[in-house]
């Protein structure tokens, strides 16, 4: 494919042979043959949906481009399956979609968790389904595989008072993203409010780094409903009451905590908002509900562009999502390339560094070319793909 082409390169639809319910795959790019990008299970999910996950990770991997670095970015790609990861009935569709898609993960697509799903389903599965494991594509440009593969295992076996390396990763990033923008505006941390839709990966882990950091988590959204305490919530308190799918068990809410309808998230009196669930939660039906600043996109695709338009011209900023989420995806290579050590103070200093050297990037192309932060982004990534393949060349098998 060329640099500009906006059909993705191959695309997958799978229908399950037991329940009816469709799966996808889109490998948007490839770059050395290989490309990168989590598998999501859902309720309604769509392909189109899919593709455009698959192109945001296209772009998460070019903004990540260190020519420099040991890792290099790969291309694009996205999976989906269709269908309600609490249901029963859900594993096994996740082990007949991974059986399915084998011969492009085994040659092509490198995998992890997404919504809906974790990274310890995820492998299972990926164990069930016959496979060495959801990025085993990528082994043959390794130089010195068992050290990389080692170093990733320990990596993912670290835990940070009770939360997994890999579930931190991204939040980590996410927070820094928020938090660098405030440093943009002159704005201390201590104190300034946000709101959060989910509390699994993503959201969880950046209600701890920004709580950390000093911010006021005042309302999170859950699948069930919105918790909320405008004094500001025990984060630690919410994360330990999580159930697998990340959300919190209703008896265990502290005593003052209010249990809200689940979009009471949006209106939320706080400075920051931070959709970090579903795809398309804020709509142009919505959106003059918001009175956060700031929006922080942690989740993929939140924000619909009509939305966006109407946020923006009333002076809100959206920090996008190929750069606020990106932290995860880029983690993994950097530690399996060895650019870090499997330890976590390693791993949030070099996320730290780069997501807030990429926000500032973005903030200030923003600023100079009146462009939003997420048309910054994409032409810093549209500079970027070019160059990985001027280097690299477009793949042919
Ligand atoms: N997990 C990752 O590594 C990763 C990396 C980058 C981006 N993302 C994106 O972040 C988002 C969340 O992914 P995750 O892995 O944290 O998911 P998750 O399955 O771990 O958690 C989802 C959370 O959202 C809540 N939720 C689900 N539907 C909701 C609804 N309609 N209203 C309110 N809350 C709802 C759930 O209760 C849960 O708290 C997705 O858009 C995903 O694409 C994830």
């Amino acid at each position: 494919m060329t640099d500009n082409d906006e059909s993705p390169l191959l695309s997958v639809t799978w229908t399950d042979p037991v329940t009816g319910r469709q799966g996808y795959l889109v490998i948007d790019r490839l770059v050395r043959g290989v490309s990168s990008g989590g598998l999501r299970m859902r309720d309604g999910c769509t392909w189109s949906e899919v593709a455009g996950l698959a192109r945001g990770m296209t772009m998460k991997e070019a903004l990540h481009y260190d020519p420099s670095a040991r890792y290099i970015p790969f291309g694009g790609a996205k999976g989906g399956i269709d269908f309600d990861p609490t249901s029963p009935g859900a594993y096994d569709i996740l082990v007949r979609y991974l059986h399915a898609m084998r011969p492009y993960i085994e040659q092509f697509w490198t995998t992890g968790e997404d919504l809906g799903l974790t990274q310890a389903v995820v492998d299972r599965a990926i164990g069930d389904a016959g496979l060495i494991d959801s990025i085993q594509a990528v082994y043959p440009l390794l130089t010195d595989q068992t050290s990389a593969r080692g170093r990733l295992a320990a990596a993912a076996a670290v835990t940070v008072d009770d939360i997994g390396l890999g579930e931190l990763a991204g939040g980590c990033g996410v927070a820094e993203s928020i938090l660098t923008a405030l440093d943009h505006r002159g704005t201390g941390h201590a104190g300034v409010t946000v709101s959060i839709q989910g509390l699994g990966t993503m959201g969880g882990a950046t209600a701890r780094f920004l709580d950390q950091a000093g911010l006021r988590v005042v309302a999170v959204a859950d699948v069930y409903g919105t918790i909320a305490d405008p004094a500001g919530l025990d984060v630690e308190a919410l994360l330990a009451a999580r159930d697998p799918f990340g959300a919190v068990r209703r008896a265990e809410l502290k005593p003052g905590w209010q249990d809200l309808p689940r979009d009471a998230w949006l209106s939320a009196d706080a400075d920051v908002l931070v959709p970090a669930a579903v795809s398309g939660c804020i709509t142009p039906g919505n959106e003059r509900d918001i009175q956060a600043k700031l929006i922080a996109e942690a989740a993929n695709m939140p924000v619909h562009p009509e939305a966006e338009e109407r946020l923006v011209s009333r002076g809100v900023t959206v920090l996008p999502d190929v750069v606020v989420n990106s932290g995860t995806n880029a983690w993994w290579w950097w530690t399996l390339f060895g650019d870090i050590g499997a330890a976590a103070d390693e791993a949030f200093a070099k996320i730290r560094s780069s997501i807030r050297q990429l926000t500032g990037r973005v903030i200030a192309l923003s600023a100079e070319s009146q462009l939003t932060p997420r048309a910054a982004a994409h032409l810093i990534a549209a500079q970027r793909l070019p160059e990985i393949t001027d280097r690299f060349g477009v793949y042919r098998p």
